[in-house]
């Protein structure tokens, strides 16, 4: 049983916190706000993700896991200390590390014994070794200390088993005998473990997430090439990704990657390049694609509506977070696309099964009806933003029949067109033509 620390009980810390737990060791998440704190000593969890509540209380009867707002508390007796504060987008695209370098001041000022400080946040490259003199700097007193980068490959909806079954654990560190030990506490996970240095650990994260955004930018692209040339990208992608080169995972078209990671990570992995003189053509038509996608998603309503103006139209967005079973607004595709409509006209409402509360700050003139039914009532057009699995078992015809007129735009290919068309819908999904036919 190793005793370990994890600042950060958001998204990526809260779930290494609990998963670290329930391998054996006794882990004590701490976090500067108060009220989270507050809320998970009473089992009451900051976000949603499946399994983790479970996963929570499981842990905290038995005694593993614990929180607290206190540094010397939390590093008592701590032999490990993870850092998992957030890494937001900066003015110029570059990650805003404020968080980061407060977590490793509170580190050094309350550290107590020999320490390993583990990296969690996606930091630029390079901030492993600014860690280190952040930490060097401000000890009262100079103790040990090593600093690895170990980032992390959570998707959200489904973090809880990307932790336990992680198709590799990437540790970047100079010190073998820290990277070692950091090591030990991932071998129940009996998953690859890839040891290097603390710059090409970080490089290796931002390398992942910006190659998988490629993917979804290069499907996005091959569906609108589809759309012109009347064949369907769902095929294609399916066709591709028997390619074991290629993969059939990320070949999804739709509106494009939103969330916490990919469009911050992208963004800040071509600032890094700019400031060494780069200028890394690839990156940017990644993230243009990506722009596009909510553009054509504005666009194509106009079009299935065939008017440049929305006034008088109500479209109704079904789901609003960027990817389904998880309530993460962050850079959600959806609200964009809200404005949008809202810009050329339109009314927009909007059902979501799990972020209507936190969407409605974010888009405060979006009405939210509490059942997709409710939601669709009188709307000229549906607009598909998030694959919740609900959507795909919703009583259609029941839909159709109080709408006001039966178009479907479905920004993430859930249904089939031809059943759609079955059912009376004026269908269009994305990049879905079918041997020649252009649906427009
Ligand atoms: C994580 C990573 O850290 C980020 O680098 C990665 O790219 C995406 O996922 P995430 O867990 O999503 O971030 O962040 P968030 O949900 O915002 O949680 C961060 C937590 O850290 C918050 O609960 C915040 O209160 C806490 N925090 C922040 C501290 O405890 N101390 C600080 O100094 C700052
Ligand atoms: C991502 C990484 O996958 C994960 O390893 C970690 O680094 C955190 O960031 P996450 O953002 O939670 O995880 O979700 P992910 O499943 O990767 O999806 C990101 C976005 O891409 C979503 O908006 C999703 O809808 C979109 N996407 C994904 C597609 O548009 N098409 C696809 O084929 C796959």
């Amino acid at each position: 049983m190793k005793k370990i620390c994890v600042v950060g009980t958001g998204y990526v810390g809260l779930i290494t916190a609990a998963c670290f737990a329930d391998l054996g060791n006794r882990v004590i998440g701490l976090d500067i706000n108060e009220k989270k704190i507050e809320g998970l000593k009473n089992g009451v969890m900051p976000i949603y993700e499946p399994g983790l509540k479970e996963l929570v209380d499981r842990n905290m009867n038995a005694g593993r896991l614990s929180f607290t707002t206190s540094y010397t508390e939390a590093l008592k007796d701590s032999q490990f200390v993870f850092i998992a504060v957030g890494t937001p987008s900066g003015v110029d695209g570059e990650a805003d590390l404020r968080y980061v370098a407060a977590a490793a001041r509170s580190v050094a000022q309350n550290m107590q014994g020999e320490l390993i400080i583990i990296n969690k946040s996606t930091v630029p490259v390079g901030t492993g070794d600014w860690v280190a003199g952040i930490v060097a700097e401000h000890q009262a007193e100079a103790i040990p200390f090593s600093v690895v980068s170990c980032p992390e490959f959570l998707r959200e909806g489904a973090a809880i088993g990307d932790f336990m079954n992680p198709h590799r654990v990437i540790l970047g560190s100079l010190d073998e005998e820290a990277a070692d030990k950091v090591a030990q506490l991932h071998l129940p996970l009996r998953a690859p473990i890839v040891v290097t240095d603390l710059r090409t650990a970080e490089m290796i994260k931002y390398a992942s997430n910006a190659f998988l955004a490629t993917k979804i930018s290069f499907i996005n692209e091959i569906a609108n090439i589809c759309e012109d040339l009347g064949a369907d990208v769902t095929e294609v992608a399916a066709g591709m990704g028997y390619d074991q080169r290629i993969g059939a995972q990320f070949l999804q078209a739709g509106i494009g990657y939103g969330g916490s990671c990919f469009p911050k990570d992208v963004k800040a992995l071509a600032h890094m390049a700019e400031e060494k003189g780069r200028h890394p053509q690839l990156l940017h038509s990644v993230m243009e694609i990506n722009d596009d996608r909510r553009e054509m998603a504005v666009q194509r309503v106009k079009d299935m509506l065939e008017k440049e103006s929305l006034e008088g139209i109500t479209v109704g967005l079904l789901g609003l977070t960027f990817k389904p079973n998880t309530d993460d607004m962050r850079e959600s595709p959806a609200v964009n696309i809200a404005q949008g409509l809202q810009a050329a006209g339109a009314t927009v409402r909007a059902y979501d099964p799990i972020a209507m509360e936190e969407a409605a700050q974010m888009l405060p003139n979006v009405k939210m009806l509490p059942t997709p039914y409710q939601m669709a009532e009188g709307c000229d057009v549906l607009m598909v933003n998030t694959a919740w699995n609900e959507f795909r078992q919703l009583d259609l015809r029941q839909i159709r029949d109080t709408m006001k007129q039966p178009l479907l735009f479905d920004g993430r290919n859930i249904y089939d067109p031809e059943k759609m068309a079955a059912l009376g819908f004026k269908y269009r999904g994305v990049g879905r033509g079918y041997n020649g036919r252009i649906e427009k």
